[in-house]
């Protein structure tokens, strides 16, 4: 039985107008027809290159767009049409960002009390306790203000603040960038555990390789679309993919470097 269908983009379009000198408008298309679902049970990976929309997309979803912004066509949560005052009532619960950057902690607030957002349950605290232990944050980080954390601990401060929530759909916007290959490797297994608890996970990522390891399928975003939806499988070997854009994102896969190299010295011949 195919699970439940938790996100779909249906041709969504966002664009941004400017003003240049002269008063003269100009409209941008950042996202320019982009459609996707998401699954209960699944870690979606959607790679693609910088300013190429990922964040922007992430935003829309949650209901988070610039006011410059302009947006088109259509998203649905588990099946109905996400209008304005759903998401306001679902964001942060039922669906969550970790967002790109660790500036959207609050600055005037101990990382503890931001991730148990004022809870005082019991439950929550010794969950808290579970987590800081999960990302190798000391317990007395808790009482530190987000200026006092390294890059590194503030990214796992923001992911421990979404994944205590247990939400249905879950969107980490480059989670794992600071991170060392073993730290990023734990956080993807602790979105798969998500995964297994029924949640949809939406992972942005620049790292093709983490996703091709450990997510269930892999969007590849270009152009402001998705060129490609493949599965890790597919990544095998570069005759798997399908579009020349993910055809070369392969080939640029440090694991593919000789491949690539020996392919090139073929060519020479
Ligand atoms: N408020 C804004 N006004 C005008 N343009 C914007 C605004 N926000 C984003 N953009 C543009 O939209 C495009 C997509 O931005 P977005 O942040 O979604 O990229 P991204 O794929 O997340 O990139 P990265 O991988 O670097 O995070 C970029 O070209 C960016 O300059
Ligand atoms: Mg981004």
């Amino acid at each position: 039985m195919q699970s439940e269908k938790i996100l779909e983009l249906k041709e969504l379009h966002i664009s941004f107008t400017q003003y240049t000198r002269g008063l003269q408008r100009r409209t941008i298309e950042n996202v320019c027809g982009l459609s996707f679902s998401t699954y209960a049970g699944e870690v979606t990976a959607l790679v693609g290159a910088s300013g190429s929309g990922k964040s922007l997309l992430a935003h829309a979803v949650m209901g988070l767009l610039p006011y410059n912004a302009s947006m088109d066509g259509e998203i649905f949560y588990r099946g109905r049409l996400l209008e304005k005052e759903q998401i306001e009532q679902l964001r942060g619960s039922e669906i969550l960002l970790v967002p790109q950057g660790a500036s959207y902690l609050d600055p005037l607030m101990k990382s503890g009390a931001q991730i148990l957002k004022g809870s005082r349950d019991p439950q929550k605290k010794a969950k808290l306790k579970e987590i800081f232990q999960r990302y190798h944050l000391k317990e007395d980080a808790a009482a530190l203000y987000p200026f006092e954390l390294s890059g590194g601990m503030s990214r796992r401060v923001l992911i421990a603040a979404a994944t205590i929530e247990e939400p249905k759909l879950m969107i980490a916007d480059e989670p794992t960038p600071g991170l060392e290959k073993k730290t990023a490797k734990m956080v993807m297994g602790h979105f798969r555990e998500l995964a297994e608890m029924g949640s949809s996970v939406l992972v942005i990522t620049h790292d093709l390789e983490l996703a091709v390891e450990t997510a269930d399928r892999i969007l590849v975003m270009h152009e402001g679309r998705v060129a490609e939806e493949a599965f890790p499988a597919d990544f095998q070997a570069e005759e798997t993919l399908r579009h020349p854009y993910t055809k070369a994102l392969w080939r640029a896969m440090p694991s593919h470097w000789s491949v690539s190299a020996r392919g090139a010295n073929d060519e020479e011949r």
